[in-house]
């Protein structure tokens, strides 16, 4: 069976302090498919993008990937077809230098050494940062931070790309680059992002969340003309 495709059942997920996040969420992303997840501030788009990978893990209902489903031993697999991109890149670059931390997700998976590199210097041009190579992460800028963080999850060459918010804080050029990169990966994406013009441009599918539920799924472009949805998620003004 194909590992592409993320299936939520009726997922809900409480954070620890009691907040319901997720309240019930369920949908089918199938291989291959590129899709947005929309809504305002606190929809719950992140918390629904870190039960893809385990780093959370659902309250109640089911998180597949492919046929695996997540759970504390399926980690080291889910992990190996999930590339997930954080919104905050701090939470994402924690070695001395860009090249160690572009190559970290290959070397744990103990990849030959002539393949780490071949990869990190591949991703690192991809996302156009190969002059940061020795730089330290901490000590760059928030969008040269987010694509170091970019190179990253791409030197995983991961089966299924999930991000959040990739454009936020990107200049124009870099934005593109990104659009475009998304674009060239023909594998299943999942993006949560603010940015309805990038929505538009590579997603024909958009799931909106309002208040940690879906409230709706369908093709982009009826979406983003779909006035009422929009306002409903907060998308629209009142
Ligand atoms: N660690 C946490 N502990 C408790 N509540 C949290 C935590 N992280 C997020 N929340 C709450 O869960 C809800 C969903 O947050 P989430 O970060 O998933 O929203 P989001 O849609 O990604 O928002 P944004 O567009 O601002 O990134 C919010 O009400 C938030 O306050
Ligand atoms: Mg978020």
């Amino acid at each position: 069976m194909s590992h592409h495709f993320i299936r939520f059942r009726d997922v809900h997920y409480t954070y620890p302090g009691g907040y319901e996040a997720l309240r019930g969420v369920s949908f089918l992303i199938t291989h291959g498919e590129k899709v947005a997840l929309l809504g305002l501030n606190g929809a719950g788009k992140s918390t629904l993008l870190l039960h893809t990978d385990g780093i959370l893990m659902a309250t109640s209902g089911e998180v597949n990937i492919g046929d695996v489903p997540v759970t504390r031993k399926t980690l080291p697999v889910v992990r190996s077809h999930v590339g997930l991109l954080f919104q905050n890149p701090d939470d994402q670059l924690f070695m001395p230098t860009v090249e160690d931390d572009v190559a970290f997700g290959p070397r744990n998976m103990n990849l030959p050494e002539e393949e780490v590199e071949r990869r990190v210097s591949t991703a690192l041009e991809a996302v156009g940062a190969t002059a940061l190579r020795r730089r330290r992460p901490f000590n760059l800028s928030g969008g040269q931070k987010r694509m170091v963080a970019i190179a990253g999850v791409l030197a995983m060459e991961p089966m299924i790309l999930v991000m959040d918010e990739p454009t936020s804080n990107l200049d124009p050029g870099a934005r593109r680059r990104v659009i475009e990169l998304v674009r060239g990966f023909d594998h299943t994406c999942l993006i949560a992002t603010h940015d309805l013009d990038m929505a538009a441009e590579l997603c024909p599918r958009s799931m909106v969340m309002a208040e940690g539920r879906i409230i709706a799924d369908g093709p982009t472009d009826e979406i983003l003309s779909d006035i009422e949805t929009l306002t409903a998620a907060g998308l629209w003004p009142r």
